[in-house]
């Protein structure tokens, strides 16, 4: 436990020191808007049902929502200077660029409706809040003058989760078959861990081990389906 703690602060006191000779004291906007900021769709969008193949006979309905893990951005690669940025920039403009949390999003909307013979899923982005602006005042380093944009999530809204756009995505049938679960609505994406479709190995498990019932009707279900698929 010592030993532990005494490296993650030479960790964090070394990490600190890289930052410090990385850092930003200036930041000018160079967006003309009325305000310093600007909202945008966040750049990450999450799979917030599972996917439906829709036959051409009626519309069908999906439960959505869940938790998906999302934060604040920035366009440079250099990471040992991020945090000295974020903190330049939330000076001058006035937000809180809070790092990855894992937020409920959908809490309140009814099922979804996938019209009749269309596959796909509904998904959920972020809606953010930016700022674009030219680095100043930058320490031995290649970043002045660059231009940056840096973005924080809107936050919760309305008792709803997080705040953001809800859409259909629109694909082929093997596509949507290939979501055979919500991957928001597992245990890892509960746990910061959302892992896209390939989240749902975990929750095939849960359906093996219900009744053989189930199982066979699955299994009936699979052949009609294969036989529809070589019927075409
Ligand atoms: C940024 O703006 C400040 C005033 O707000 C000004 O003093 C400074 O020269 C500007 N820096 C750059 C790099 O334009
Ligand atoms: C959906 O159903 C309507 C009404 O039955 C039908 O006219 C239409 O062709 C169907 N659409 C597709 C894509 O199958
Ligand atoms: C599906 O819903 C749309 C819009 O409500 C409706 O126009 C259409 O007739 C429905 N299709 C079927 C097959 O019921
Ligand atoms: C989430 O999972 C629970 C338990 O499996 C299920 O009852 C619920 O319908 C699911 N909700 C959504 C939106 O997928
Ligand atoms: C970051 O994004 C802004 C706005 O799109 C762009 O003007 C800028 O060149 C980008 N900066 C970097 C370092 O990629
Ligand atoms: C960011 O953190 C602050 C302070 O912890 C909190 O009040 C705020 O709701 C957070 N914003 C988001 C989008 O999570
Ligand atoms: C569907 O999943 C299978 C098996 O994991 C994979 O081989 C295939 O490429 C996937 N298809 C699509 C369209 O994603
Ligand atoms: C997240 O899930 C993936 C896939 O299940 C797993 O490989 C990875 O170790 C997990 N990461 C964390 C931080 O739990």
């Amino acid at each position: 436990m010592f030993t532990i703690s005494s490296i993650s602060a030479l960790v964090l006191a070394s990490s600190c020191q890289q930052v410090l000779a990385q850092s930003c004291s200036g930041f000018n906007v160079t967006t003309d808007y009325s305000d310093l900021t600007y909202t945008s769709l966040g750049s990450r969008s999450y799979i917030i049902s599972k996917g439906v193949s829709c036959s051409a006979a009626q519309n069908c309905s999906v439960d959505i929502g869940g938790y998906v893990t999302d934060g604040r951005t920035l366009n440079i690669s250099n990471d040992a200077s991020t945090d000295s940025i974020f903190s330049t920039i939330s000076k001058v403009v006035k937000l809180q660029f809070n790092e990855s949390q894992t937020y409920p999003v959908a809490l309140n909307h009814g099922p979804w409706t996938i019209k009749n013979g269309t596959d796909g899923y509904v998904a959920f982005t972020p809606n953010t809040l930016c700022a674009t602006g030219r680095l100043s005042g930058c320490q031995g380093n290649n970043l002045e003058g660059q231009v940056v944009t840096a973005c924080t999530l809107e936050g919760e809204k309305y008792g709803d989760g997080l705040s953001g756009v809800i859409n259909e995505v629109v694909t082929d049938r093997e596509s949507a078959e290939n979501v055979t679960c919500n991957p928001s609505n597992t245990t890892q994406a509960r746990n910061g861990n959302y892992t896209g479709s390939r989240g749902c190995a975990g929750t095939q498990d849960e359906t093996g081990a219900a009744s053989t019932v189930g199982g066979v009707s699955l299994a009936l279900l699979s052949v009609s389906l294969l036989v529809a698929f070589v019927g075409f």
